[in-house]
């Protein structure tokens, strides 16, 4: 009975925290020199806004950490740990910090904005295809933004669908609240994480976490273009997929079935190699956005 009562309450505090605590500000709501434009979305700890600076005119986003997390220290370090990341990342593809600060007793960080849709947008509201060649062909320019990261000594630790912006031909990487500091002090040791069933290998402080990440998004862009045949029952991605063996290789040494790549550099260089040399163009022709 002690047990259905605090169900019941975990509820209601939810309920209370999702729909009053951490209602989102309304279109046109001034918070210092900026004005609410649009509602971007709302994570585990934050909210994220596009607005406009009152006096320039120009379009920045505005993450705010959700009220009910500011008494939560993993909201909270989440929230600084993005200011921390984002002041020491200077590239073109990651957003510019601007500001931070508190108003009202609620925590704000103000960063560039980056036109464009996230490959999450792209796949399920747009209807965005990917062909094999195309999909490590975006891995490949992911991980020029991603060494700039890891030659920083930072490891990313989200590096999935809505976290990265597509633009034209350019890509984004956001959302550094995960993000974390290499660990210098040892090497990543495979043979033992492998045998470690508490090892988490999204969450490791190495760069192998991020390859595997980087697996995980670019699964998600070759399945935009499979097509399942009637009645065909769930086969591994090694079956379904059809890469060739070079691609597949390549995945499952960022997935840690096999032994995975030493850097950053090594894998780069081995995607560069398989483009050239292992894809197809010509196979799964991309299909443009629905619109
Ligand atoms: N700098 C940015 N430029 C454009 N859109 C952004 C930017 N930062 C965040 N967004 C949008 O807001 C969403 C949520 O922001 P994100 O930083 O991923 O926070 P979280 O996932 O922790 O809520 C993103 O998926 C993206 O659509
Ligand atoms: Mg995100």
């Amino acid at each position: 009975m002690l047990r259905f009562f605090t169900l019941q309450a975990e509820w209601f505090r939810h309920v209370w925290e999702v729909f009053v605590v951490d209602r989102p500000y309304e279109k046109g709501k001034q918070i210092r020199s900026y004005e609410i434009m649009d509602f971007l979305g709302a994570g585990g700890y934050g909210m994220a806004y596009l607005v406009r600076h009152r006096s320039s005119g120009e379009r920045y986003v505005m993450k705010q950490l959700r009220p009910s997390s500011k008494k939560n220290k993993q909201g909270l370090r989440a929230h600084q740990n993005e200011i921390d990341m984002l002041s020491q990342l200077h590239h073109p593809a990651i957003p510019t910090l601007v500001e931070q600060f508190e108003w009202q007793q609620q925590e704000f960080v103000v960063m560039a904005w980056v036109e464009g849709a996230t490959f999450w947008e792209q796949i399920f509201e747009q209807g965005v295809r990917y062909s094999h060649a195309e999909a490590f062909q975006m891995l490949h320019k992911l991980l020029d933004i991603v060494q700039h990261i890891h030659q920083k000594g930072i490891v990313h630790r989200d590096l999935r669908i809505p976290n990265v912006i597509v633009h034209e031909d350019r890509l984004f990487v956001i959302d550094f609240g995960l993000a974390c500091k290499q660990d210098d002090s040892r090497p990543f040791l495979w043979e033992q994480t492998r045998q470690d069933p508490a090892f988490d290998p999204r969450k490791a402080p190495f760069c192998q976490s991020d390859h595997y990440a980087l697996a995980h998004l670019v699964l998600f862009l070759l399945y935009s273009s499979y097509e399942p045949a009637a009645n065909e029952s769930e086969r591994s991605w090694q079956e379904e997929l059809g890469l060739p063996s070079r691609a597949r290789q390549l995945l499952e040494r960022m997935l840690q079935v096999k032994a995975p790549f030493r850097s950053t550099e090594e894998l780069s260089t081995e995607v560069e190699n398989l483009i050239k040399n292992h894809m197809d163009d010509a196979q799964n022709p991309s299909t443009p956005p629905v619109s």
